[in-house]
């Protein structure tokens, strides 16, 4: 089965001098534990685990986070015992993707907001290290330089099944992602959106990843590299009226291909939107999807357009 589905663009988005196509890579029928870019941010994680003997892998995520989801879902299969540092306090209903966590034997640690920011030096950190002798700690969200690895790739894996795109789409949360498509030396250029608010110096970070992981010079990475910081639609996870109507819209002129509630879906419609307007620089477009679908138990029903659909 070919991952490289064509998607039916709305009227508005063609006129005959500006021919766009516009395919989505779907990342997000991969791997069924770890779909989208998160088994690519796992694997080098898991192995380095395995090469320190580590008995514990630990990590970091918000409530409904993709990256425990998935987590959970590959350790089950591994031989390390699992443990999640869940922000904020742990409500007495677990959310879905907690429930889910619990049921694959994945010991929860809720941590205060302010303690969580702390990241390492946290001081649940501090007791999960002292209770178990050898944790290995994969960064929140399946970040850092081998979380990129993965993704780079990644790239190679999508490019060689395919090298005829004038462009790549990613939406970024840490920028992982993002760093390791653009450290692939082939990839075309890439156009990230981000799903956060007010975090336009993710751009550097995304290069300063990418270059650990290239010779490739600065100048060549930042010459591909389109950042965008305002398509979050009003803040992380939340959905404008706007946003909404696109889904909708979407949703039906292309009902096989469900988007993710939290980065898919904007990075989508800050791309048409572009195409509508008649701005989108290239014709030719890979949307590589990130997967993120478990994120729509976050939602009611009635907001999901893909509610029914595959
Ligand atoms: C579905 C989905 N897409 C995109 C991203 C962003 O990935 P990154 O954190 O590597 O930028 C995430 C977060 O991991 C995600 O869950």
């Amino acid at each position: 089965m070919s991952l490289f589905q064509s998607l039916v663009l709305p009227a508005p988005c063609q006129s005959r001098d500006r021919p766009y196509e516009l395919t989505l890579y779907r990342g997000d029928l991969e791997h069924p534990r770890a779909p989208g870019n998160k088994w690519h941010k796992l694997q080098y994680h898991l192995q380095a685990a395995s090469q320190q003997e580590a008995r514990v892998i630990a990590t970091w995520g918000g409530p409904f986070s993709n990256h425990l989801h998935a987590f959970a879902a590959t350790l089950c299969t591994q031989p390390f015992s699992a443990v999640a540092v869940v922000r904020g306090e742990l409500q007495p209903k677990l959310t879905p993707t907690l429930h889910d966590l619990v049921d694959q034997n994945v010991e929860l640690w809720p941590s205060s907001r302010a303690d969580y920011r702390l990241g390492e030096e946290a001081e649940v950190v501090q007791k999960i290290n002292a209770m178990y002798r050898s944790v290995y700690w994969i960064p929140e969200g399946g970040g850092g330089r081998l979380g990129a690895q993965g993704c780079q790739d990644w790239a190679q894996q999508i490019h060689q099944q395919n090298p005829h795109f004038d462009a790549w789409v990613v939406s970024s949360g840490t920028g992982t992602t993002a760093a390791g498509l653009l450290a692939y030396e082939q990839a075309p250029d890439l156009q990230v959106f981000s799903a956060l608010k007010g975090e336009p110096s993710q751009r550097n970070a995304i290069l300063t990843v990418a270059q650990l992981l290239t010779p490739s010079p600065l100048k060549t990475l930042s010459d591909k590299l389109f950042f965008h910081h305002t398509a979050h639609q009003g803040g992380y996870a939340k959905h404008s009226e706007a946003l909404r109507h696109f889904m909708i819209d979407f949703a039906k002129i292309n009902p096989n291909a469900t988007l993710d509630p939290v980065y898919t879906c904007k990075s989508m419609f800050a791309v048409m939107s572009a195409m509508r307007a008649g701005t989108w620089p290239y014709r030719r477009t890979l949307f590589i999807h990130t997967g993120g679908l478990q994120g729509w138990r976050g939602f009611s029903k009635s907001d999901n357009p893909f509610e029914g659909s595959t």
